[in-house]
């Protein structure tokens, strides 16, 4: 397979072709092969150092995914009730389970309860009173942890930064001890880990770096507090992949940046990576249904859009395209293309100013590094319904979810309401 950048897919062409023709456009292909492999290279990066790898289930939470990632061992990681429900659906044990998030509702953290999750890392006074609460009472206390804001800037689009000050994500560093005094003070919880997430797709280990030195310094002070019980540190996920432009994080550099926090401490390190593991394991194929010039600019229309791939629109991302079946005839394009979706919004766009050259319509396109944050933030604007997912592994597929119909879009709706006097 051709692609512009490093981002090389290992998937034939010949399969995605027989999955385009037999599933249909849009369609999520994801390779089990690279999914393994980008298990096995963190893994051997991180060889010495102790730790557990929670995967990140927002990456990607297709049931026969996240089942094959529980296969390759450790556990998971999970932002809410849902997540809960399909990593139970996928075989995690509830023990094997991180609850993190900024805004777990009382019936989520009630569930996590229920499912024996083995840590909810809280983020607030607010959640530990609503945690304290539904823990009281109960048998065994409640294992917690508490997110950090460790306030590190990360070189990384400012939606996907979360370890600065002033964001909403973890707890400010000056009011950790008093929360953790909180928290240690309570009989019915533990605490059992401090953590931190710094952001999403960064590739270089020094805010990693300086945010478990941050952290090195919160583990200390609570034990000068008297804290005794904490048997983990979370670094939580972020690893950077390349996209076809710029490079992805090295396996290697991220473990020495984290390792002297493991060193420093004594404490084993949870990890919870997401995209590394998937995102270049997936692809979006499409077809092109149109193709048109408008004001000195050429458009190719494809089957997908922005509410199958958000990541164009939402973040300026860069993805890779490829050509895998022309198709393009005498009208093939030839010079620099706008690859666009169906969808009315200006903004729905996959790929601007990018060069397919011998793409027309009913070309087969690949968008590259669609595996993480694609099916799993795809929507239904415009009432259109979402896509398949297929898994690839070795020379065979499945259709891992099928693609919606048009009921699907309006299942639970009524054209008749059933009013209820108020
Ligand atoms: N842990 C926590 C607490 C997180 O919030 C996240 C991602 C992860 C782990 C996994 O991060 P990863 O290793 O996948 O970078 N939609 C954005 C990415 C948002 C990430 C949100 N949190 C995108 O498409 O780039």
């Amino acid at each position: 397979m051709r692609a512009s950048g490093g981002n090389r897919g290992g998937v034939g062409e010949g399969i995605l072709i027989r999955v385009a023709a037999e599933v249909g456009t849009p369609v999520y292909v994801y390779d089990a092969e690279k999914i393994r492999s980008q298990h096995a290279a963190l893994g051997a990066a991180l060889a010495g150092i102790p730790h557990r790898l929670h995967y990140s289930v927002k990456a990607n939470a297709n049931l026969s995914v996240l089942s094959m990632i529980r296969g390759l061992g450790g556990g998971a990681d999970i932002v809410s009730g849902g997540e809960l429900a399909r990593a139970l659906r996928a075989g995690f044990l509830g023990r094997d389970l991180v609850f993190s998030g900024v805004g777990k509702a009382r019936w989520e953290l009630e569930a996590a309860l229920n499912a024996g999750v083995g840590l909810i890392n809280l983020e607030s006074q607010g959640e530990f009173e609503v945690v304290r609460g539904l823990a009281r009472g109960r048998g065994a206390p409640v294992v917690v942890g508490l997110r950090v804001n460790p306030d590190v800037t990360t070189e990384t689009h400012p939606y996907t930064r979360t370890g600065q000050a002033g964001m909403k994500f973890g707890v400010p560093l000056d009011q950790v001890v008093a929360l953790a005094r909180c928290v240690a003070d309570e009989p019915s919880l533990v605490l059992a880990s401090v953590g931190m997430h710094i952001g999403s797709q960064i590739a270089d280990g020094a805010p990693y770096r300086l945010g478990a030195e941050r952290l090195s310094g919160v583990v200390a002070e609570l034990r000068a507090a008297g804290i005794t019980t904490l048997t983990s540190v979370d670094v939580g996920g972020g690893l950077g992949i390349s996209y076809g432009r710029g490079d992805g994080m090295d396996p290697a550099e991220f473990a020495a940046a984290v390792a002297p926090l493991a060193g420093a401490t004594g404490l084993p390190l949870l990890m919870e990576p997401g995209r590394f593991l998937v995102g270049n394991a997936g692809y979006l194929l499409t077809r092109v249904l149109y193709q048109k010039r408008s004001g000195g600019r050429e458009f190719l229309i494809t089957d997908a859009g922005m509410n199958d791939l958000l990541r164009p629109s939402l973040y300026q991302a860069y993805h890779d395209i490829v050509v895998i079946d022309g198709a393009g005839g005498s009208t093939a394009s030839v010079g620099p293309v706008d690859v666009v979706g169906p969808n009315c919004e200006s903004g729905d766009f996959l790929a601007l100013d990018r060069r397919l050259d011998g793409a027309g319509p009913g070309a087969l396109l690949a968008v590259l590094g669609a595996g993480a944050y694609g099916f799993g933030m795809s929507f239904q604007y415009n009432s259109r319904p979402r896509s398949a997912e297929v898994l690839i592994d070795g020379g065979r597929y499945a259709v891992v979810r099928e693609r919606e119909g048009t009921d699907d879009l309006m299942r639970g709706e009524t054209a008749i309401p059933a009013w209820r006097e108020a």
